[in-house]
């Protein structure tokens, strides 16, 4: 590998890195009133914007780190009739997900970063081209669709033959604060870029 390449490499990696934790520190600096704001006007924007068919099978997350919390949009879904997945990281492979369908009494265990995460029941799992819509979080967006995630390329591997294959379902979304936007975001082929991203004021389509 040449000089100049490893030199390109190093910077599209530190790019990358800067972003995420600048991007991080914005969300994580937010107050819990602003949290509790938003999180209100997500589901507003929900229903203004996103019409799920009757019955959706919807995969959402638990919030971390500072992200926009799901928990109020969750509840909305379950009292809609829809069908409420969270991820599980695969118990063996470990590096994709799979999503398991999410009651408020289903039981929970803390995954290797300590996101509770429904406890693995195979009969409950949804597989992936079942399901509608498919909302993933993420740290930084920009005017493209593209999507930075947090650095474990969980959603990109899972999503690896998405588009490639040219299959309908799910359509997937990200959820972030308005405050996750950048200008162009450094990407990398293997990022699984966005059709839609809703925030608790927009909503964008690709
Ligand atoms: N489809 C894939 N197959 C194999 N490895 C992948 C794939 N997608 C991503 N990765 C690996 O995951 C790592 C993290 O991906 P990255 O896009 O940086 O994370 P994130 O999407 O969480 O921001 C990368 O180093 C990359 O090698
Ligand atoms: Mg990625």
């Amino acid at each position: 590998m040449s000089n100049t390449f490893q030199y390109a490499c190093d910077k599209h990696r530190q790019d990358r890195a800067t972003i995420r934790q600048s991007v991080r520190n914005a969300r994580k600096s937010l107050t819990c009133e602003e949290q509790k704001t938003a999180e209100t006007a997500l589901c507003i924007n929900f229903s203004q914007h996103v019409k799920p068919p009757k019955n959706a099978k919807i995969a959402l997350y638990l919030s971390n780190d500072g992200e926009l919390k799901t928990n109020k949009l969750i509840q909305y879904l379950i009292k809609e009739n829809h069908t409420v997945y969270l991820p599980v990281i695969h118990p063996f492979n470990g590096t994709t997900l799979l999503f398991q369908k999410y009651e408020e009494n289903s039981p929970m265990i803390h995954n290797r970063y300590a996101i509770l995460e429904p406890e693995l029941n195979c009969s409950h799992i949804c597989p992936l081209y079942s399901l509608d819509y498919l909302f993933t979080p993420l740290v930084a967006f920009d005017e493209f669709g593209n999507r930075l995630g947090m650095g474990g390329g969980y959603y990109d591997k899972t999503l690896a033959n998405y588009y490639r294959n040219n299959i309908a379902k799910p359509i997937v979304f990200g959820l972030a604060h308005d405050c996750q936007k950048v200008e162009k975001l450094p990407i990398a082929a293997w990022d699984v870029p966005l059709q839609h991203i809703l925030t608790p004021t927009k909503f964008y389509t690709w």
